[in-house]
């Protein structure tokens, strides 16, 4: 079966990192009988550049009929100054919204020889495999109202609204628990209902769901306790379910875990399975145009793209072997370098990646 896959590279590094990811989906073409037909189109700043909008109609409209979309990252700060609607950050989620990718799937995994490059002790990270579960189209990102306004008393505020309502919340809690069935069977949903009205509603939701899936033991903890468990003792949990911004924040704290947030890979994925894969980590304007971003987490991307949305799970496992034997070969990028290593630029890194993939 043809695959349509759109890309989108996206600002910064994006178009850095996808070029590698393109290496290796033209690896598995050529040798491995991937048949996929790759379109391109602008996302974010690049899109604003192109037709004035962050996210072109051609690049929603091809999003649309793609079978997944891998995405590079958005974002700079030429673009900070301009109206919120028009800034890189709303091409991203407008796709989300679009797309309806409301279920955000974030591992952290460590790569044992990447255990040394974690800030914490080896002796508590080694072996982290943990998935976070994020709700991705509601919450306090998407509340109405919103807005910057002026008070009676002359006073400026700015306000947003956090709500979820119990099918939102029924429909994240019933995809996290079937992940947690396919893993240890162990799901805590993170929330903060010692404050919050949200959170109740959240938890109680959480609740009455476990009654349908009695295999999975389902514990709660408060946003954070789970912030400073997951430095404390981050092999306890399995998977994670948790709000869209409770989400966004964790997940960076949890791909620290492992060494580099250049690591990781992210699936957003629709009631169907239709996804959007892109690397967890940003832009990097820092680091933009001099070849030392590190293309493993979209590699990875491209690996969870084949596994949940192109059914393709042999190719899939066939990425993450090349990555791992690429690690073993000592070769890392200025983010994972450590004493002894290799240290390799962005497109060595995608080339060696692909030839692991060839020789094994
Ligand atoms: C992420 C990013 C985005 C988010 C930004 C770029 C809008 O931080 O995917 O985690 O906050 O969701
Ligand atoms: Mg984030």
């Amino acid at each position: 079966m043809n695959h349509n896959i759109a890309i989108l590279p996206g600002d910064g590094i994006g178009p850095e990192i996808i070029a590698e990811a393109e290496k290796v989906l033209a690896g598995l073409q050529a040798d491995f009988g991937l048949s996929a037909t790759l379109e391109h189109a602008p996302i974010g700043g690049a899109g604003y550049e192109d037709s004035g909008t962050p996210l072109p109609d051609a690049t929603l409209a091809l999003a649309k009929t793609a079978d997944a979309v891998l995405l590079g990252a958005v974002g700079g700060p030429q673009w900070e100054q301009l109206d919120r609607p028009l800034r890189p950050e709303q091409g991203l989620l407008g796709l989300r919204t679009e797309l309806k990718l409301f279920s955000n799937l974030r591992p952290a995994v460590l790569f044992p020889q990447l255990a040394a490059a974690s800030s914490l002790k080896p002796e508590v990270v080694s072996g982290l495999d943990l998935m976070i579960v994020r709700e991705l189209t509601g919450g306090i990102y998407f509340g109405q109202p919103r807005g910057i306004r002026t008070r009676d008393d002359g006073q400026r505020e700015g306000f947003n609204t956090l709500v979820y309502s119990q099918g939102e919340i029924e429909r994240i809690g019933r995809s996290a628990f079937e992940i947690a069935r396919k893993r240890e069977h162990r799901l805590c949903s993170v929330d903060k209902a010692n404050v919050l009205e949200c959170s109740e509603l959240w938890r109680e939701v959480m609740n009455s769901l476990a009654d349908d899936y009695p295999d999975v033991e389902l514990s709660h903890m408060y946003v954070d306790n789970a912030a400073m468990q997951l430095v404390r003792e981050p092999r306890q949990f399995d998977v994670i379910v948790t709000t869209n911004m409770f989400g966004d924040i964790l997940s960076d704290a949890a791909a620290m875990l492992t060494g580099s947030i250049g690591m990781l890979p992210s699936a957003s994925l629709d009631s169907t399975g239709k996804g959007m894969y892109e690397p967890i980590h940003g832009s990097a304007p820092d680091i933009t145009g001099k070849g030392i971003a590190n293309p493993l987490a979209t590699i990875l991307s491209v690996a969870m793209m084949l596994r949940y949305s192109l059914d393709e799970p042999a190719l899939a496992e066939r990425i993450e072997r090349a990555v791992g034997k690429v690690l073993d070969n000592g070769l890392r990028t200025a983010d994972i370098a450590a004493e002894g290593s290799n240290t390799v630029s962005t497109s060595e890194m995608g080339d060696a990646v692909l030839a692991a993939l060839r020789n094994g």
